[in-house]
């Protein structure tokens, strides 16, 4: 058996794991922190601004030991508090999934220079420089053999026309994926990244409605976008034991609705 294997199995295999899943409160990240519940894992469900959503959360996830961690991603030290909080709560933290993020338009022949300047500084603050600072502060709690996950999208390899600053930090967060793999794979912390597509959350239901609905749909050979949990079953993969392997990798999960070699 390998080492990571045997690390696997010691650490992570388990399934009492604490996790950190950040946006949590609605979409991906809820159907990811109960994915991982089911699991028999310990769920640190965080959330922005949607403290009741969070709670209905919270007290949906199967198991005990679950705890909300609040943070705006725009604000380092409110992550600092919220992911030390969330590690002293579950005794470390495992599994970091960095779910959480925002996609708001800034076409740019309809956008002025200001809008355009907010919507690039918004989109980096709570797309790329939180993850990045939520994993400094998680890694700090990581035991070896921990697993971060870093949710990316279709977007980054095809790009966003409407919301240019959503397609770059997307690419930026799996460069992130790639960089981190290597610097903490010798701690045996695999880093992967998944990529999904359209997918049926309060971020698409503007895309996902009326007509944009079936044109959406129609990307896919499988005719039809994905559902939070289908997404988040895959996250849970990417976390657990034998999933090591695929470290510094990007799973596309956009129903063949984007290939690439
Ligand atoms: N849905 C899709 O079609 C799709 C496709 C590809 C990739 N993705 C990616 O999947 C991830 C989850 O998306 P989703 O569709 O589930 O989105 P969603 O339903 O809009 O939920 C977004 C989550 O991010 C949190 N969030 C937003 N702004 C935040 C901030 N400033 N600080 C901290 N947390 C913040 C929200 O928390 P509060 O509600 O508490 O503020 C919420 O929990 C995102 O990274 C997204 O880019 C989605």
């Amino acid at each position: 058996m390998t080492r990571g294997l045997i690390l696997g199995s010691a650490r992570l295999g388990a399934m009492d794991r604490s996790v950190l899943v950040t946006g949590a409160s609605r979409g991906i990240g809820a159907a990811t922190a109960r994915a991982f519940a089911a699991e028999g894992d310990r769920v640190a469900v965080h959330y922005s601004s949607s403290p009741d959503a969070a709670k209905e959360v919270l007290q949906s996830l199967p198991g005990t030991g679950h705890v909300l961690a609040q943070a705006d991603l725009a604000d380092p030290e409110a992550i600092r508090q919220m992911v030390d909080g969330a590690a002293a709560a579950l005794g470390s933290i495992d599994v970091l999934v960095n779910n959480a993020g925002i996609y708001e338009p800034h076409p740019i022949r309809q956008t002025s220079y200001d809008q355009w300047q907010n919507a690039w500084t918004n989109t980096l603050a709570v797309n790329l420089i939180g993850p990045a600072n939520v994993t400094w502060c998680a890694v700090q709690h990581m035991p070896r053999g921990g697993r971060i996950i870093n949710v990316s999208s279709r977007g980054a390899f095809r790009g966003e026309p409407n919301q240019p600053a959503y397609g770059a930090s997307k690419a930026a967060i799996i460069s992130l994926t790639q960089s981190l793999a290597r610097s903490l794979g010798p701690e045996a912390i695999a880093v992967t990244a998944i990529a999904p597509g359209w997918t049926t959350t309060d971020m698409a239901a503007e895309a996902l409605s009326g007509d944009g609905y079936h044109r959406r749909r129609l990307e896919s050979p499988l005719e039809r976008v994905a559902a939070p949990n289908e997404v988040a079953a895959a996250i849970v993969y990417l976390a657990s034991p034998l999933a090591e392997f695929a470290t510094g990798t990007v799973l596309d999960f956009n129903g063949g609705s984007h290939l690439r070699m």
